[in-house]
């Protein structure tokens, strides 16, 4: 059922405070950076803070929330480690859009105002950090390791053709901005104290399911397939492409779940046969 009430004290605040850089040079790039703020000790609405910062020599989003955080407010909370588009801790909403903070460059932004907000429908612990619990958990019931009848020895060995068929799928950093950007996901998935067979699993989740489904070593295809065969967690993809849009790493989680679709129609044929 969608829920149409927004969750309590979810409602942001119009009282944000501003902050600016005092010292800049006459060459100074100044750009309005507008943060989503919430700190749960307070037990206080969110509200969006405002910092006007000197862009000059700055190219990276990520670069620019560690500008402010030194500079300007050492109490903005958000996530990152890699810096290189690896670890997928970073992800952010950024002017609309999910996407990594420390791949996504000012120049893609245009030249208005910068909005950095947390990946959308997702639990907030504090300002743009995000409970990935469920997500997370998510991935865990696709059983995302290899589980082979006869381990060799030594090295497991596939073909070249069989390696290539993982391409597209085993590049995925689970940094949650596809499932988030996807309005199925925010309606079926992460419902909190929802039941757990009615759950979408999301684009992120099912990508995974099938880069292990296709694996040549993985003796679990069928098995795989059963689990997924179910109204909530695999049918309520809707095909809305979000998920193509956001994803950073250029992978197309709904060209997976469409796949996985379609292998379950050839197993129930051959059931049937
Ligand atoms: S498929 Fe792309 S957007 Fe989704 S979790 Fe993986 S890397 Fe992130
Ligand atoms: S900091 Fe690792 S992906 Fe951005």
């Amino acid at each position: 059922m969608v829920e149409l009430t927004l969750p309590r004290n979810s409602k942001i605040k119009q009282d944000g405070k501003s902050y600016r850089t005092e010292k800049t040079g006459e060459d100074a790039a100044l750009r309005t950076v507008k943060i989503y703020r919430y700190d749960p000790d307070t037990g206080e609405n969110p509200r969006v803070d405002s910092y006007e910062v000197d862009t000059k020599g700055i190219s990276m989003v990520l670069d620019l929330l560690i500008k402010i955080k030194s500079e300007l407010d050492p109490t903005v909370a958000f996530r990152r480690s890699c810096r290189e588009g690896v670890c997928g801790s970073c992800a952010f909403n950024i002017n609309g859009k999910n996407g990594l903070a420390c791949t996504t460059g000012l120049d893609e932004l245009g030249r208005g105002d910068i909005n950095i907000y947390p990946l959308p429908h997702m639990p907030v612990v504090k300002d743009l950090v995000t409970d990935l619990t469920k997500f997370y958990e998510q991935h865990a019931s696709i059983q995302p390791f290899l589980q082979a009848d006869d381990i060799p020895e030594e090295e497991h060995l596939q073909s070249q053709e069989d390696r290539e068929e993982l391409d597209g799928l085993y590049e995925c950093i689970l940094c949650a901005s596809c499932s988030t950007a996807c309005p199925s996901y925010w309606w079926n998935g992460n419902k909190e104290g929802g039941a757990e067979d009615e759950e979408y699993l999301g684009p992120a989740a099912l990508l995974q399911a099938h880069r292990w489904i296709k694996d040549s070593r993985d003796d679990r295809t069928d098995e795989r397939l059963a689990q997924l065969d179910d109204t909530f967690k695999l049918y309520r993809c809707h095909t809305i492409m979000n998920c193509v849009q956001v994803c950073p790493k250029g992978l197309n989680p709904a060209k997976a779940i469409s796949e996985i679709k379609a292998m379950l129609v050839a197993r129930r044929g051959e059931r049937v046969a």
